[in-house]
């Protein structure tokens, strides 16, 4: 069965930290407010750094890790809805910095906060219909040029960074992937160039409610799909939005709370870093030896959502 595999991984952040008590001091908020709602602690923000080169970051202790020769890489997709310039993509600026093959297709991707699931599924299906070796996915997003930080319902939530993955063909039974979308537009919306201004604006309830609910519904499907149970999953990895939804996600399934991986706490809401920055730590932790079943959910504005269980 046509499938991939994490090869190597690799995380990059920008200096700046900035606690819940650095937060208070912006707008009207507070420690207790934003741990209790969300249980985000402190984010990193770009001081300086551009998304490019936290996407090159990434990818290039992915590529050091994995001992890869960039010869074999044979694309590089790197999902962000905050990328630094309308054109070049980020995905060319990181194929020129690394020095990579230029008969590759080099390629932004946005689906939002769903955005590296939709491109692990897009390199899959071209691993899989060509002769390349390895591909590069990377989440990176500098969401807070997008913020607005008179906002307090949305400027605490979110933080800058990047994730990469270099990944290969894998033959096996435990792969399975849901991809959709659904056309909200009203919900979690970030203007583009041309409006007025460029910041997130949401609804967070109806955002709270649309996860909870397609998060479940997208790991169900990916246990039918492989005819697995819960219990023979190691690891879920959800988008890293926010500790409630998880722990509400997390009481709709019969398992310890553990086998969902939470780190939000450190880095707030990355979108599309989120998944490939946890994923990067698991590996660095060694909970993620080969062998190992996991499922990644992704979930975000759009509406879209993604799921793909894999065998490490
Ligand atoms: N500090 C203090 N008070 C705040 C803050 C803040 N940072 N933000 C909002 N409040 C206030 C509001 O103004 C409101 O005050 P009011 O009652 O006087 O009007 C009060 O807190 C309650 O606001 P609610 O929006 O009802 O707060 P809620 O309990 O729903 O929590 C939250 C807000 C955390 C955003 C919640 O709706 C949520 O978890 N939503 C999920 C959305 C999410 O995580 N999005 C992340 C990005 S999207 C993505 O990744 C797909």
């Amino acid at each position: 069965m046509s499938a991939i595999r994490i090869v190597s991984t690799g995380r990059a952040l920008p200096g700046k930290v900035m606690t819940n008590d650095d937060m208070s001091k912006i707008v009207d908020t507070s420690d207790e407010w934003i741990s209790s709602r969300t249980g985000i602690k402190q984010r990193y923000f770009c001081d300086g750094e551009m998304n490019w080169q936290l996407a090159v970051e990434s990818a290039r202790k992915a590529i050091e890790k994995g001992d890869i020769d960039i010869n074999e890489i044979g694309m590089v997709i790197v999902a962000t809805f905050s990328p630094d310039y309308a054109f070049p993509s980020v995905a060319c600026l990181v194929q020129k910095e690394l020095g990579l093959r230029n008969d590759i297709m080099a390629f932004d991707l946005n689906a939002a906060c769903t955005g590296f699931l939709y491109a692990l599924n897009v390199a899959e299906g071209i691993l899989n219909s060509s002769g390349e070796k390895y591909a590069l996915v990377i989440g990176s997003e500098q969401i807070s040029t997008r913020l607005n930080m008179e906002d307090r319902n949305t400027c605490v939530l979110f933080g800058d960074g990047a994730g990469a993955a270099v990944i290969e063909k894998n033959v096996t039974a435990n792969y399975a992937t849901v991809m959709g979308s659904d056309g909200n537009t009203t919900a979690l919306i970030c203007p583009g160039q041309a409006m007025e201004n460029q910041y997130i604006d949401m609804d967070g309830k109806k955002v709270f409610k649309f996860a909870v609910s397609t998060v479940g519904n997208v790991i169900n499907e990916l246990l039918e799909k492989t005819d697995k149970t819960i219990q023979d999953i190691d690891y879920v990895i959800c988008h890293q939005a926010n500790e409630r939804i998880i722990k509400t996600i997390i009481k709709q399934f019969d398992c310890e709370t553990d086998k969902f991986y939470m780190n939000m706490s450190q880095y707030g809401n990355t979108s599309a870093a989120s998944i490939p920055i946890a994923i990067d730590e698991m590996y660095e932790k060694g909970l993620l030896a080969k062998g190992k079943t996991i499922i990644m959910v992704g979930f975000g504005a759009g509406f879209t959502w993604g799921g793909m269980l894999l065998e490490c």
